[in-house]
């Protein structure tokens, strides 16, 4: 089976897990401070950032990215209402918001080596 190394930098811990394994399955184990919530993609509890690897996570799915907007509702409101969202969202699946890669913890998945933090 596959394996990927994913780096918890706020704990300052590196593990190995099969590919395909979720963020918020490693994260809660190492006693990473990424939050969590509904585990579901809802509540946008289990935001964090990925510092290094992020072309070796899953691609955001259409729920992950609406919770993402959501979560950054105030920002946006000033993109939208300048009638930029097509590349607002455009960006958003580069994952650059901000000068940060932005993701949730239960919906995203490993596919290669990685390091993530809380935001
Ligand atoms: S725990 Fe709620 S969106 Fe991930």
């Amino acid at each position: 089976m596959a394996k990927a190394k994913i780096k918890f930098a706020d704990v300052n811990v590196t593990v190995t897990v099969p590919v395909g394994t979720r963020i918020i399955e490693i994260s809660e184990k190492v006693g990473s401070y990424i939050a969590y919530n509904c585990r579901e993609g809802d509540c946008g509890s289990c935001l964090f950032t990925v510092l290094d690897g992020a072309e070796n996570l899953s691609t955001p799915s259409s729920l992950e990215e609406a919770t993402l907007f959501a979560h950054f509702q105030e920002v946006l409101d000033g993109w939208r209402s300048a009638g930029d969202l097509e590349s607002l969202q455009s960006m958003m699946r580069r994952e650059n918001f901000a000068g940060k890669t932005c993701r949730l913890a239960c919906q995203t998945q490993v596919f290669g080596d990685a390091t993530v933090a809380p935001i």
